[in-house]
């Protein structure tokens, strides 16, 4: 016997005039005395169930009358079109089962705490707001796989246990790896991808990424996802000619396929519509002008912080693609600028409305004299990079690559405030629970 639901929320459009059985909790209820209006929710949307008294009997009655904020229950009515009503659809109820009542539920409609929100996370994942940006998020996903899988890509699954440093050895979660020393859990998997590009052609890799982020900012998980392509015989130019489509691309199949989420998030979306390309690039350079002009007191050299990110975003309404960044403030594998040896031939895609970095990436060195010089500038072990050097040993090419972070993404289209919102189970310096 199964007991799965033969109906959903989301499907009461193409039932109306029919009696359905829906499973799910109680969002929310209100009642007058012969008439009680339950609202079910059950992931798919939220529809309100009409229990009359004088429809059902009065052990019907009586067991809506127990429901409980989030008690799960099951009703059997008849669909009725009803523009006025959540969704659009209502239940005239004949029937109707408790499956459990909840305690009193921590969660309530008045105003709460972020704290206490996050401390019940599990919980709060229930919400309309957080229900909305799961599913968007799980929309952009759905949106990654399919930009990369019908351009040509394979899926390259990088290790996320690795002996050596990617992106700076600042950010590192160590652990024992039995007699071999310590291993890291993985910041970025480019360095792999590297190789797939070599063996395949075009390559992605998505899933978790790894930082011990010291930083507090809203724009900072230690545990994050991102998707990273890497192209053979891709310059500069190529990486950000394809970035800029990625970036289209995801926007405008969020604002196609998630409009009530969108809605639902009060979203204002006609600063999404016009994510269209081509997006302005710039410099280094000319960023550090705009800062200057801003009056920011910014010397040439040095990184840009959260804040120069978003006053030279703020320049733009659509995402700005900054490239050739000095040589010191970026990663060792980026390939020199043969122009001006000054520079690495690096872009970060900067999202506007202050959202900062969603993207960064480069062209790699592909020449094995230069990449090794750069490695020992760094002070980083040769011994761990000679499977990376054997790349270009063995029929170096020109290749680039970039990353893009998932949550940064969310949290962008979907307007959030602070990125512990664009993933289930946000991880930072100070929380690892629920
Ligand atoms: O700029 P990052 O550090 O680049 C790399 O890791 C390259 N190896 C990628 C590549 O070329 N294949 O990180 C890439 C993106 C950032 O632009 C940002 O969107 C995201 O990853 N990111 C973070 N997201 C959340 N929390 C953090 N602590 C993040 N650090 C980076
Ligand atoms: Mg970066």
């Amino acid at each position: 016997m199964s007991i799965k639901p033969k109906f959903y929320v989301k499907d009461l459009k193409n039932h109306v005039g029919e009696e359905v059985t829906l499973k799910g909790w109680l969002y929310n209820k209100r009642s007058s005395g012969k008439i009680q209006f339950l609202i079910l929710r059950d992931g798919t949307g939220y529809v309100q169930c009409v229990v009359f008294k004088g429809n059902v009997t009065p052990e019907i009655f009586e067991a809506a009358e127990k429901l409980t904020q989030e008690s799960s229950f099951e009703v059997v009515g008849k669909v009725k079109a009803e523009p006025r009503s959540v969704g659009g659809y209502e239940l005239d109820v004949t029937d109707l089962k408790i499956i459990s009542i909840a305690q009193e539920y921590p969660i309530t409609p008045k105003e709460h705490g972020i704290e206490f929100l996050i401390d019940n996370r599990h919980l709060w994942v229930r919400s309309k707001k957080q229900v909305a940006i799961l599913k968007v998020r799980a929309r952009i996903v759905k949106a990654i796989r399919d930009f990369f899988d019908s351009h040509g890509f394979t899926l390259f699954d990088p290790p996320i246990i690795t002996p050596n440093a990617c992106e700076g050895t600042s950010t590192l979660f160590e652990m024992d790896y039995f007699d071999l020393g310590k291993a890291y859990l993985t910041q970025s998997g480019q360095l792999y991808e590297e190789s797939g590009a070599m063996a395949l052609g075009k390559v992605y890799s998505f899933g978790p990424t790894f930082r011990a982020e010291k930083s507090k900012t809203r724009r900072h998980l230690t545990e994050f996802w991102m998707v990273e392509p890497e192209m053979a015989f891709y310059d500069l130019d190529d990486n950000m000619d394809l970035a800029e489509e990625f970036i289209e691309y995801i926007v405008q199949t969020v604002l196609n396929d998630c409009k009530e989420e969108l809605i639902i998030l009060e979203r204002d979306t006609s600063k999404l519509e016009n994510i269209k390309r081509p997006f302005p690039r710039i410099s280094y350079t000319e960023a550090v002008e705009i800062l200057k002009r801003k009056g920011v007191d910014f010397q040439w050299g040095n990184d840009f912080g959260g804040t120069d990110e978003t006053i030279i975003g703020d320049e733009f309404d659509k995402p700005v693609m900054i490239h050739r960044y000095p040589t010191e403030v970026k990663a060792f594998y980026m390939k020199r600028d043969p122009e001006n040896e000054k520079v690495v031939l690096a872009v970060d895609v900067i999202a506007p409305e202050g959202y900062g970095e969603i993207i960064g990436g480069s062209q790699r060195e592909d020449n094995l004299d230069l990449l090794l010089q750069r490695i020992n500038e760094h002070g980083l072990p040769q011994s761990f990079f000679e499977w990376y050097l054997d790349l270009r040993r063995f029929g170096s090419v020109p290749h680039s690559g970039f990353g893009l972070g998932l949550e940064r993404t969310v949290s962008w289209i979907c307007g959030l405030e602070h990125l512990r919102e664009a993933i289930p189970f946000p991880r930072m310096i100070y929380r690892n629970t629920p």
